[in-house]
C-alpha cells in the first residue's frame, strides 16, 4: 500500500507562525508536526511515500525528511500549486499510486493509542476504510451518521447542524478506484475537490467501511494556536509519564522491520547528544530485549 502525506494548505489560522515555516513543520512538543502522521503510517507497514506540499514549503520538507532511505523507506515529493482540496492529492500523486491501494494522511493530524488502525490496515482488501471519532465540535469536520446497526448512512462536510458527534479524522484507506472516482469529481461550492465526496461515492457503491475509534484513542488536529498548544501538552504529558516517545519515525521503522539493529544503531550514533537520542536508544534496547 502506498502512502500520501498531504502537507500543503494555507495555514492561515496559525498566522504569523506560518509566515516562515508551514504548519506541518511547526513543533509539536519535541518534534516537527509531520513526524507524527508519518510515524503512524510507518507503524502500519507503509513503506513508500509521496509528500505533497506547496511549492514554497516543499524544499523544507525535503531538507527535513530527505529521500527516506535513512529510515528504510522512500519519500517522493510533489507540489500542490494551490490548496484546491484534499482529494486533489490523488490527481497529483496518480503516477505514484500506480495500480496500488493507497492511504492518505493529513500532515497536521496526530493519532495515539489502541490497535484500531493496525486491524484496519491489515484487514484492508478493497473499497474504502475511514474512521469515526466522537468530538465535541463535529461541525468543523466531515460528519458521519450511523444507523442502529452501526452502518454509515450519511457523511456531510462541515454541516451547519451535525447529524452525529462522529467526525472523520484525516486518515483514509482506499483501493485503486479512488483514482477514477477523483478524476470524475466536481469541485464543491467552495471550489475544492472534497474528500467527503470521495467517501460518499464509496458509500453509494456499498464499499465504505467506517471504524469507530474507541474512547481511549487520541486524535488531535493542530490547526489552530490553541489546538497546537494542546497537542504539545498532550505529547509532553504522555512522554514524561510513560518514558516513551510518540511520533518517532526511527523507532517505528525499527519496529516495522524497515531498519535492522545495526542500521538504527548507526543512525543513533550520528545524532547529537540530546533527549531524542537517549530516548530512542532506550526504546531500541527495550525492543531488542523483548524480541530475545
Ligand atoms: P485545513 O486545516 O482545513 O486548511 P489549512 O491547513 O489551509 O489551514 P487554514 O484553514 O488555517 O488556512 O487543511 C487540513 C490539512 O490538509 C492541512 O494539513 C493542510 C492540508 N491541505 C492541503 O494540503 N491541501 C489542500 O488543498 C487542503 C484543502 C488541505
Amino acid at each position: 500500500m502506498k502512502g500520501i502525506i498531504l502537507a500543503g494548505g494555507a495555514g492561515s489560522r496559525l498566522f504569523p507562525l506560518t509566515l516562515v515555516a508551514s504548519k506541518q513543520l511547526q513543533p509539536v512538543y519535541d518534534k516537527p508536526m509531520v513526524y507524527y502522521p508519518l510515524t503512524t503510517l510507518i507503524e502500519n507497514g507503509v513503506r513508500e511515500f509521496c509528500l505533497i506540499s506547496t511549492p514554497h514549503d516543499l524544499p523544507r520538507f525535503h531538507q527535513l525528511l530527505g529521500d527516506g532511505k535513512q529510515w528504510g523507506i522512500s519519500i517522493e515529493y510533489r507540489e500542490q500549486a494551490k490548496p484546491a482540496g484534499i482529494a486533489q492529492a490523488f490527481l497529483i500523486a496518480e503516477s505514484f499510486v500506480g495500480n496500488d491501494s493507497v492511504t492518505l494522511v493529513l500532515g497536521d493530524n496526530i493519532f495515539y493509542g489502541s490497535d484500531t488502525f493496525r486491524s484496519a490496515f491489515t484487514g484492508f482488501t478493497s473499497g474504502a476504510t475511514i474512521f469515526g471519532y466522537h468530538v465535541n465540535d463535529p461541525e468543523r469536520y466531515g460528519v458521519v451518521e450511523f444507523d442502529s446497526e452501526g452502518r454509515a448512512i450519511s457523511i456531510e462536510e462541515k454541516p451547519k447542524t451535525a447529524k452525529s458527534n462522529y467526525a472523520v479524522p484525516g486518515l483514509y484507506i482506499y483501493d485503486n478506484s479512488v483514482l477514477e472516482i477523483t478524476r470524475n469529481l466536481k469541485p464543491s461550492p467552495r471550489g475544492e475537490l472534497e474528500i467527503t465526496d470521495v467517501n460518499v461515492e464509496y458509500m453509494k457503491r456499498g464499499a465504505l467501511r467506517v471504524h469507530r475509534l474507541s474512547r481511549g484513542f487520541a486524535w488531535l488536529d493542530a490547526g489552530t494556536s490553541s489546538s497546537l498548544h494542546d497537542a504539545s501538552s498532550y505529547v509532553q504529558t504522555i512522554e514524561k509519564r510513560q518514558g516513551i516517545k510518540i511520533g518517532c519515525p526511527e523507532e517505528a521503522a525499527f519496529r516495522s522491520g524497515f531498519l535492522s539493529q545495526p542500521q538504527i544503531e548507526t543512525l543513533i550514533a550520528k545524532m547529537p547528544n540530546c533527549e531524542y537520542r537517549d530516548s530512542l536508544t532506550r526504546a531500541v534496547e527495550e525492543i531488542v530485549r523483548h524480541k530475545s
